[in-house]
């Protein structure tokens, strides 16, 4: 990586590369699965900041990872995601019209289309991975990180609390256990696969080390998204801005305050960075390898949608 390199750039080129192969990995139209394939190429393309794709990119150059080997492991956590966000979106649950600046694909596609479509990426997240051509053993770490952290211990198991709490007053720990599940459980997975997909000997103080900042970094993205949804514009944000208050969700800023709450994603990227420092320390990994990780650390507190 060159020395000059800015976040921007690195973020730009890897956003436009992700989107390339991405697109090669989705089906494409074809005669009675149109609509299905269709449903599925808008849910995750043309949009969206790539932020677990960028994870699984800046962990997998801490330990010299192959980018094609990346690429499956981003393009795994994105179809996780955007299945995710399709069936959130729907009226059962978030009751949301845009996202990413269009219409959820529910509207667009109908709710029975937008539920499959959802359905139909998630075992495709697997099934790629299983084609991979590394390790088989290092291919059963890829998808025990993926399907714990998308399954009822993670990302589902979540979106049920946040569901269950809708008009309630619920906790601090309640709270933290729900974006630790709905939103950090797959973000530690993306930088604990993109880790996985370089040397496998990564040291054992560097994985928990790694873990932890992504632990961080997860309960930090989850805050700031609620930070966002309280106090951005819709036409920034490019979802319904104010939703959380509207649908009456507890969030970090309805518990703790707008600026307790910015204190707290700085907080947790403090630890992130100390993290880092750690690593680096450990002479373990490259000197400067873990740079586009500290970017992240960045943009996940101080981005605008
Ligand atoms: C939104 O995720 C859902 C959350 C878990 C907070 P992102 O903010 O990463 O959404 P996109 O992918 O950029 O649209
Ligand atoms: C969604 O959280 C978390 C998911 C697992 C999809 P939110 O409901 O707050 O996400 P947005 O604000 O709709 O993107
Ligand atoms: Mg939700
Ligand atoms: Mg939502
Ligand atoms: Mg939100």
């Amino acid at each position: 990586m060159s020395a000059e390199l800015s976040f921007d750039q690195w973020a730009s080129e890897l956003r436009t590369h992700f989107e390339e192969v991405a697109s090669a990995a989705l089906p494409q139209k074809q005669g009675r699965l149109e609509t299905l394939y269709e449903a599925m190429r808008y849910a995750v393309l043309g949009g969206g900041k790539r932020v677990r794709a960028l994870f699984v990119y800046a962990a997998g150059s801490l330990t010299g990872a192959p980018l094609s080997i990346c690429d499956e492991a981003a393009i795994a956590v994105e179809f996780v995601h955007a299945y995710s966000l399709v069936h959130d979106d729907l009226p059962c649950m978030d009751n949301d019209v845009l996202r990413r600046g269009k219409p959820t694909c529910h509207v667009q596609f109908g709710y029975a289309e937008a539920m499959l479509s959802g359905d139909a990426l998630q075992p495709e997240a697997f099934r790629r991975l299983t084609q991979l051509p590394i390790d088989p053993g290092q291919i059963v770490h890829l998808v025990a990180e993926l399907a714990l952290a998308s399954g009822p211990q993670g990302m589902c198991g979540g979106q049920m609390i946040d569901l269950q709490s809708v008009g309630m007053k619920i906790d601090l720990a309640t709270l933290r256990q729900m974006h630790r599940m709905k939103t950090g459980a797959l973000i530690r997975a993306c930088v604990r696969m993109g880790a996985l997909c370089g040397n496998k000997d990564i040291c054992s103080a560097c994985l928990e080390d790694l873990t932890l900042y992504a632990e961080r970094l997860g309960l930090a993205f989850q805050v700031v998204d609620d930070i966002l949804d309280a106090t951005a514009d819709t036409s920034v944000l490019g979802k319904t801005a104010g939703k959380d208050e509207q649908a009456n969700k507890p969030t970090y800023v309805t518990l703790l305050g707008l600026q307790k709450a910015k204190e707290l994603a700085q907080g947790c990227a403090k630890d992130a960075r100390e993290c880092l420092e750690r690593i680096e320390a450990s002479g373990k990994v490259p000197a400067g390898a873990t740079r586009p990780l500290a970017w992240m650390i960045d943009y996940v507190v101080d981005r605008d949608h």
